[in-house]
């Protein structure tokens, strides 16, 4: 018999058929394209299936968003490809009591402006390194994997500080985590790689007990200096520098009464949510420059005047440098590195005409929702002054959405973006970026917003 749920999901608007979906999803040459052609043929909200999600509503209308704005939880199922790199819980799907404080914690060092300062020349240094690489590279470069590879020396540095001070360390860290990472897609997305199942596992094991107990001599060396009488603390007393002073996010989980295994998880789950994302937010942004060089010379043009002779920029550089913001704002709408979201709902929900019953998966399709004509004219259009403060004024909130929305929107907005905004002012003050001659850039949708064969440029240098 059916249930008042089963018959409130029936009359939200949808595809007939049977099967888990998958087979829909292929047929439409990606998620994406099945979320576009299910919004145009059935309206903003959309019943749909998605293998994992037996009951799933996809709403690409931002007022509609409005009413979704609350809901602190996340489906088990579409996340528990993540549960095995967690000790305590799987941080994504933790409850709403659970997140709270956590999500509390995590902002008051991620969203603030002591810990990006603190951490700024670091992150200069390692992309002018980066910068001074390319510059002596002969072929085109693989944007993807080098500006993935610099997020992930960054978040690193920021979340494991003195334990990945040395570049040995770094290094092993960095390839450590690429062992965890390359094993647990391969399996999510059954990707053809070298080795066995249980040779890549072993591997992946291993980098992951090296990586966790690389947190923990971190943890260690922050409880020693907190005892009475250790260095830092004489400093402390004599007015210098505190421990967990809002820039050090493993003291801070610390000095919160986090359970070393959270903590350790923490870090990882941090190190993932940061690495490919950044990366590939700045990675679509030099491909849109590279087909629209007017608009990369005005970014430069614009840093030429704030930084001058300077390689790079200072932190307080980066809010004289808005048009720079605007042209990273607009490439994430049109290739949002994280190109969805997913809630689940607890009571019956109303959306517009329909209810949305209580157990049901609502995805937030974020790409579409970003191409959606009747908020973004033109949309497949790159014009950065759609960010302008007189243009966004009238648009509603969730119009834009690459970070989320409501209590599980993504913690490290503030930190991504100072990093995307100090990689491209570093790479276009000092490159010209022209797409390699016959190379195709195909976006594909993974765990972030990919392209096919990575994006591959050629560089030549703007400053002589
Ligand atoms: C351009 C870069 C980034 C983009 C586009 C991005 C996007 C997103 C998106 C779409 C979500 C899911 C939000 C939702 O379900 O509503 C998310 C979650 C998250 N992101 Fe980011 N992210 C970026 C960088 C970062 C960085 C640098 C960090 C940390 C240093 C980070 C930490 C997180 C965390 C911890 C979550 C889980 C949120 C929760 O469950 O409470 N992200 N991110």
């Amino acid at each position: 018999m059916e249930s008042g749920g089963d018959a409130t999901f029936a009359a939200i608007p949808g595809p007939v058929g049977a099967g888990d979906g998958l087979a829909d999803i292929v047929a439409a040459g990606g998620l994406h394209n099945y979320q576009r052609k299910l919004h145009a043929d059935y309206g903003p909200v959309v019943r749909f299936r998605l293998p994992g999600a037996e009951k799933a509503v996809s709403i690409a209308d931002p007022v509609l968003l409005e009413a979704t704005a609350k809901i602190d939880k996340r489906p088990e199922k579409l996340f528990e490809f993540l549960a095995p790199l967690q000790e305590s819980d799987n941080l994504q799907t933790l409850s709403a009591e659970q997140h709270t404080p956590w999500r509390r914690v995590l902002l008051s060092v991620l969203a603030g402006r002591r810990s990006h300062e603190a951490h700024f020349g670091q992150f200069a240094a390692l992309t002018c390194d980066m910068a001074d690489r390319w510059a002596k590279s002969d072929g085109p470069i693989a944007l993807q994997q080098h500006l993935s590879e610099l997020s992930l020396r960054m978040i690193c540095d920021y979340a494991l500080g003195a334990g990945a001070d040395s570049p040995e360390q770094a290094g092993r860290i960095v390839s450590a985590f690429e062992d965890v990472l390359t094993d647990q897609l391969a399996r999510l997305y059954h990707a053809d790689l070298p080795g066995t199942d249980a040779e890549r596992g072993d591997r992946a094991q291993r980098a992951l007990a090296f990586l966790r107990s690389t947190v923990d001599e971190v943890l260690a060396a922050h409880q020693d200096d907190a005892r009475p009488g250790s260095a830092s603390q004489d400093t402390a007393q004599q007015g210098g520098p505190r421990q967990s002073d809002g820039s050090d996010l493993i003291a801070a989980l610390a000095a919160a009464g986090q359970p070393p295994a959270r903590i350790r998880d923490t870090v990882l789950m941090t190190m993932l949510a940061a690495h490919h994302t950044t990366g590939v937010a700045i990675s679509w942004t030099l491909y849109l420059l590279a087909q629209h060089p007017a608009v990369a010379d005005r970014v430069a043009d614009e840093l030429t005047d704030i930084l001058g002779d300077r390689p790079a920029p200072e932190y307080a550089d980066l809010k004289c440098l808005p048009y720079l913001k605007m042209v990273l704002e607009e490439s994430m709408r049109l290739y949002p590195p994280g190109p969805y979201g997913a809630r689940e709902v607890s009571e019956d929900l109303r959306v517009g005409d329909y209810t949305i019953p209580a157990g049901a998966t609502i995805f937030y399709p974020i790409w579409a929702v970003h191409l959606n004509p009747e908020y973004w004219p033109q949309p497949e259009v790159f014009r950065p002054e759609r960010f302008t403060a007189a243009e966004s004024a009238g648009r509603p909130r969730f119009a834009y959405i690459p970070f989320g929305l409501g209590p599980r929107s993504c913690e490290g907005v503030a930190l991504a973006m100072v990093e995307a905004q100090l990689v491209l002012a570093v790479l276009l003050r000092r490159f010209r970026f022209e797409l390699a001659p016959g190379h195709s850039v195909v976006p594909v949708e993974r765990f972030v917003l990919w392209a096919a064969d990575d994006i591959r440029m050629n560089l030549t240098p703007r400053v002589p």
